[in-house]
């Protein structure tokens, strides 16, 4: 495979933003990465959730923002509880929380490569805008997000007004100023530091990270 062809292949494995791809490419230590471009599981033995992590959003700019998503019905085992094979799984973003005004929308493959993680960069959104979005594989509908796009680079908003949150550990904090912080509707916010740390859990804490220190990366999905 040429070397300009792997954006593309990557896209297409896990639906990966450019912006991303130099960090996953930087990363790429084999190329069975792409051993199933092209093959996607449509229909498979999925019983339970896949969508207990949720979705998410950010990294927006004026005209797009990323929205993301991992399958994973049994996210503290390794391998998330799926299949080793790509799972299929439909996107979709509209103006309203019912998806009757869906702007763009598009199916793309889940591969177990990136631990059946999506990373979706819609085009051409209106800047200052808020969409809903949400994702669907076999049977499931994941829970629907909520997110914004930046003003366009020439607006001259009256205010901006933004939170800064930086380094903490999920297993010690109480975590109480994100209270405040969704009280004070802010219209971004800059998340500079960690969530979690290598460290094997230790018992006292707020909370207990789930096994010892972690080393491979089937442990830090876990961790995640
Ligand atoms: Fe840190």
């Amino acid at each position: 495979m040429n070397i300009y062809d792997l954006p593309k292949a990557l896209r297409h494995e896990g639906g990966l933003s450019r912006r991303l791809f130099l960090a996953y490419a930087a990363s790429l230590s084999s190329i069975p990465l792409l051993s199933h471009y092209g093959s996607a599981t449509t229909s498979h033995d999925l019983t339970k959730d896949p969508f207990t992590l949720g979705v998410a959003s950010g990294d927006p700019d004026h005209e797009s923002v990323i929205l993301w998503t991992r399958l994973a019905p049994k996210p503290l085992e390794p391998g998330g509880g799926m299949p080793k094979t790509p799972v299929e799984v439909y996107w979709e973003i509209a103006e309203d929380n019912s998806f009757k005004k869906i702007v763009q929308s598009g199916k793309v493959n889940a591969t177990p490569e990136l631990g059946h993680s999506l990373h979706i960069e819609p085009r051409n959104l209106k800047p200052d805008h808020w969409y809903f979005y949400r994702f669907k594989s076999c049977d499931a509908v994941s829970p629907v997000g909520r997110t914004r796009t930046l003003p366009a680079p020439d607006a001259s908003p009256d205010k901006l007004r933004f939170a800064v949150t930086s380094c903490q550990n999920f297993e010690q904090g109480l975590f109480t100023a994100y209270h405040q912080m969704a009280a004070d509707k802010p219209d971004f916010v800059f998340h500079l530091g960690d969530y979690i740390y290598e460290y094997a859990g230790v018992n006292g804490k707020v909370r207990t990270h789930q096994g010892p220190e972690t080393e491979s990366l089937d442990q830090y999905r876990i961790r995640y």
